[in-house]
């Protein structure tokens, strides 16, 4: 059964997929990254790879979603029997439903610290604390499963809320006020990082590019966190897309999605860099940066705690327009599959998740050390999901630019599109070449014991092999392409 449902206009899906682009990835994740690898030489990588891989893939899967207009799973099973191709395929859908899964499991937890901070700096807690008692209270949060599990719950809960409601009342409604806000609240930030810290300090780190900087490990990881922050490959966007408009144009709006995810990327970094520089910290401290060293730099500032409120809650805005799109591509599958009402399939799908979520709760305390997580994975159950999802993300990503780039034909890639042949031939080389064998480094991130000499050598067997898969898995040779 087809959702038949639409978005209210032409433009909604672009607000929708920025919703869920922007989020803890902007925010949180990426100054860390940046700042742990030597600023503008990742920051290059990072937007290379959005523009070469992430753009492509990011126009393929949302043609998937419209292409098929049902939820990943049921849109999948109907496209790959309508392409007869093999069934394999099928499990784009699940792949996607599953990462959504895994991901929102501890989303939910991180943007729960996030609410924590909100408090703490709104009723003034932390003004004029020293690192040593920040550093204190953020070690205090994470030893008390209680208070995570509240601020998960609590967090969760008004994500389900907004699904729950429906994608016009519910999604659409929220996000129409929450994102001209949160571009409002991240200026006023930025404002406030150039008028008290050190904003030329920041520019330099972040812009300046030194080839020596650019290790393997960096290149990678700026790879995998352009997945992340575009929040691709996992069946989000192509949720999304099944509700797009057929007028809107694919290539205008990725395009538009990639260039508002990425300056809003840049203009955190800026802002908090300044604050960071400004109160004379370290930038390359890690997932503590926002949580530790964030609040370190509001406190020392003037109206750091009015205005360190204001920035959580900006956190937790970007959150929850990321969380409702990870809810949504689950929800709508049982809707359609099993005809369940939506606040009964969003009340399913966030229960489940907000279960695993206690696993990434006592991670960082009950069960910090010494589980069956750390003897089977050598790490904690938090961990060894985040190391799923970040498998999950870029082979999701990978099946879908080879499902779009060999399956489709050229008319039907043309009636999406509606574009010259310069540019389609351009895009097809991409998702059916370019982004499999970039997905295939990333992949290598995660094998410390591949040498630096096999990379490239795996990289051209992924090319000839993405060859292979279009020839051999797919059917109908005869058919146009
Ligand atoms: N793109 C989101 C971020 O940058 O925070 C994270 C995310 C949301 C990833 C939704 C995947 C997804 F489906």
């Amino acid at each position: 059964m087809s959702t038949h449902n639409v978005w209210t206009h032409k433009g909604t899906f672009l607000l929708a997929a920025v919703g869920s682009a922007v989020g803890l990835g902007n925010l949180w994740r990426f100054p860390y990254l940046a700042g742990e690898n030597g600023g503008g030489a990742f920051i290059l990588v990072y937007a290379l790879t959005i523009f070469a891989v992430g753009i492509p893939i990011l126009i393929a899967e949302t043609m998937l979603g419209r292409a098929s207009r049902r939820s990943p799973i049921m849109g999948m099973q109907h496209l790959t029997h309508t392409h007869k191709t093999s069934r394999a395929w099928e499990s784009i859908g699940w792949l996607g439903a599953a990462s959504a899964f895994l991901i929102l499991s501890f989303y939910s937890v991180i943007a729960g610290w996030a609410l924590h901070y909100t408090w703490q700096m709104l009723t003034g807690s932390l003004a004029g604390a020293d690192a040593e008692t920040i550093g204190a209270g953020f070690d205090a949060l994470l030893a008390s499963p209680g208070l995570l599990t509240l601020y998960h719950t609590l967090f969760i809960i008004a994500s389900g809320l907004i699904v729950g409601l429906g994608i016009h009342r519910g999604i659409e409604s929220s996000l129409r006020i929450l994102m001209p806000a949160l571009f409002v609240i991240l200026l006023v930030v930025l404002a406030y990082g150039i008028a008290t810290g050190d904003f030329a300090a920041a520019a330099s780190f972040l812009f300046t590019f030194d080839i020596a900087e650019l290790s393997l490990e960096g290149w990678l990881e700026a790879m995998g966190q352009s997945f992340f922050t575009l929040s691709l490959g996992m069946g989000a966007i192509m949720a999304y897309g099944a509700y797009m408009s057929g007028e809107a144009s694919l290539t205008r709006t990725a395009f538009a999605i990639a260039v508002v995810d990425t300056a809003v990327a840049m203009v955190a970094g800026l802002a908090i860099f300044s604050l960071v520089f400004g109160a004379g910290l370290d930038a390359g401290s890690g997932p503590g940066l926002m949580f530790v060293t964030l609040p370190l730099a509001f406190a020392e500032m003037p109206f750091g705690a009015l205005v360190g409120g204001v920035f959580f809650i900006l956190v937790l805005g970007a959150a929850i327009s990321s969380s409702i799109s990870l809810i949504e591509p689950v929800a709508a599958f049982l809707v359609e599959r099993f005809d369940l009402t939506r606040p009964q399939a969003v009340t399913a799908m966030v229960v489940a998740s907000w279960a695993l979520g206690l696993l990434t709760v006592v991670s960082f305390n009950l069960w910090a050390e010494g589980t069956l997580f750390h003897a089977l994975f050598g790490r904690s159950a938090f961990e060894f999901i985040e190391l799923l999802t970040n498998i999950f993300m870029p082979l999701g990503g990978l099946l879908i630019a080879l499902f779009a780039g060999w399956a489709l034909t050229h008319g039907e890639v043309m009636k999406e599109m509606r574009t010259n042949e310069g540019w389609f031939a351009t895009w097809r080389f991409l998702v059916r070449f370019v982004a499999p064998a970039a997905v295939a480094f990333v992949f290598l991130r995660s094998i410390p014991q591949v040498e630096g000499y096999l990379i490239p050598a795996i990289g051209a067997l992924v090319i000839v092999g993405a060859f292979a898969a279009g020839r051999t898995f797919l059917a109908e040779p005869s058919q146009e392409r």
